[in-house]
């Protein structure tokens, strides 16, 4: 299993040469899913008026729209900020996609003021999202908007 920074570098040498934003999400949703271990789903919600609309991913089929305010994700939208849920059973509203799913960890995507969507990460693992993976998921995060056209 790599280590965080190494997976970082490997993440930023998957965007560094392409701008497109569909192409990068899906690239770095496989790194991440393909090199972390106890993830079961990885992947990205984009923000399209009130709703987030499922975009690249890896993992189960997924549902396909969330309103903003609703689930894990949705709640990110208003919050503005990584949301951490050690057990999602004990989540209010969580919205079940994977029912292997124990832990979630939720990144805005917010690039020069605007909401372009959310990175959401699943574990089959309770408290799987410590601080470690917060600062290794928002800078995955910050690789994607530093490199693509949103
Ligand atoms: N659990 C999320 C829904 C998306 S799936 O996890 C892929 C939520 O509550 O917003």
């Amino acid at each position: 299993m790599k280590m965080y920074a190494e997976i970082l570098e490997q993440i930023k040498a998957v965007v560094l040469d392409e701008r497109d934003a569909v192409a990068n999400m899906a690239n770095i949703s496989s790194v991440i899913f393909n090199n972390l271990k106890d993830i079961n789903w990885a992947g990205f919600y984009i923000l399209k008026k009130d709703t987030l609309v499922l975009g690249p991913f890896q993992g189960r089929p997924a549902c396909v729209r969330i309103k903003k305010g609703k689930g894990v994700c949705g709640a990110c939208v208003n919050r503005k900020e990584t949301i951490i849920v050690d057990d999602v059973h004990s989540f209010p509203g969580h919205i079940a996609c994977d029912t292997a799913s124990e832990s979630e960890l939720v990144v805005p995507i917010i690039k020069n003021g605007i909401f372009y969507g959310v990175l959401d990460i699943d574990s089959p693992v309770k408290k799987r999202f410590g601080p470690q993976e917060k600062y290794f998921f928002e800078k995955a995060a910050e690789f994607f908007k530093e490199y693509s056209e949103l």
